[in-house]
């Protein structure tokens, strides 16, 4: 049912749906909430349902998600795709200073990954935000060399824009970029997704259920703990919220009309957008789980394409996706 996918065309083969595990140890919801014993046993449930694309970073939790990851991949570790990320600063008490993509920084943040992953390679390397102040073909430069080490297989980008993508390519294969993509979220339609198709170059997408608004489980930002991302995310607030609900009654309807689960309609959309994309939705639970991968046995027609293509266009979606603060990151 999850037939592989080729990342980029450099040999990279993932599931078609991987798992993003960051919301195991931070984002969404409270600590109380968080369960390890439930979060290890998701991702065994994924390797059993033949998700073999795990998605961390050094900068969740931070630190904690990717060990996390680890101990659940202990005795498993060859039946796995680890994709994690490097790039922020964090200061000795873990919190974002800023950006870093200093060469001599990238080697010893690829160190502390693969210790805490308990693994001597990572399969697919990010970096997570392109930092300014470091030119591109040195920060590309010193992921190449930890390829030709061996310690990692493959390279990838996080919300880099086009100049970038093309830069860094010229200096060493890219297998994939992972970026924001999903219905309300089209920012890459116009112009990186041709030109990823152009390079060669396969797409993640992440937040592919708008952080469980298309899904449907949603809430106002208000009713959201301090700690939970939504409550400070544009979508979720206000006029927003309302407008954004009317948009995506769309998903809804037709999740109806099939009767499958909204969430499900938004991944079958992603996955209907091109073999070369791979989406990770996110979870800390069997339940969601099974349900996003039954996701990859969805048929949707070119009618339910471009109703749901239509439905949520930029235009009817209300608020940017992140604070202004968080936007300045993005590279475009
Ligand atoms: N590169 C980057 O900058 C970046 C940024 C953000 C995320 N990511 C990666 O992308 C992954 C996915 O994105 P995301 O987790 O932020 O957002 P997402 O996948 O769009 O949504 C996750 C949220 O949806 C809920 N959910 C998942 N499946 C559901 C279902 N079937 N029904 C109802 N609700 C469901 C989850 O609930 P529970 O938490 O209760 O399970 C969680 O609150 C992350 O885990 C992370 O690895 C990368």
């Amino acid at each position: 049912m999850l037939t592989p996918r080729k990342l980029g065309t450099q040999g990279l083969t993932v599931s078609a749906l991987g798992l993003g595990c960051m919301g195991m140890s931070q984002s969404y919801g409270t600590q109380e909430e968080r369960d390890e014993r439930e979060s290890i046993a998701t991702i065994h449930r994924a390797l059993e349902l033949g998700v073999t694309f795990f998605d961390t970073a050094e900068v969740y939790g931070p630190y904690t998600n990717e060990e996390l990851l680890g101990r659940a991949l202990r005795g498993k570790r060859e039946q796995a795709i680890i994709a994690t990320k490097f790039g922020f600063a964090l200061d000795k008490d873990g919190a974002i200073s800023g950006l870093n993509s200093r060469p001599e920084h990238i080697r010893t943040a690829v160190e502390g990954s693969l210790r805490r992953l308990g693994t001597d390679h990572i399969d697919l390397l990010y970096q997570h935000r392109v930092d300014r102040s470091v030119p591109i073909e040195e920060t590309v430069g010193a992921m190449a060399a930890l390829v030709a080490e061996g310690k990692v297989r493959y390279l990838g980008l996080s919300e880099a824009g086009e100049q970038t993508i093309r830069r860094a390519h010229a200096v060493h294969p890219i297998a994939a970029l992972q970026s924001e993509y999903s219905l309300w979220e089209r920012n890459l339609e116009p112009r990186i997704l041709p030109l990823l198709r152009e390079l060669g170059i396969g797409l993640v997408p992440f937040a592919p259920l708008g952080r469980g608004f298309l899904a449907g489980h949603v809430k106002r930002a208000e009713e959201y703990p301090e700690s939970d991302f939504r409550r400070n995310d544009p979508r979720y607030q206000g006029a927003n919220f309302d407008a954004n609900l009317r948009a995506a009654s769309a998903v809804s309807k037709l999740a109806a009309d099939k009767s499958v689960a909204a969430g499900q309609i938004a991944l079958a959309w992603l996955l209907h957008k091109g073999d070369d994309i791979a989406p990770i939705p996110g979870t800390k639970r069997r339940r969601y789980l099974e349900e996003n991968v039954a996701a990859a046995a969805i048929q949707l027609s070119t009618e339910d394409m471009h109703k749901l293509d239509t439905a949520l266009q930029a235009d009817q979606v209300a608020g940017q996706r992140y604070s202004e603060k968080q936007m300045a990151t993005v590279d475009r």
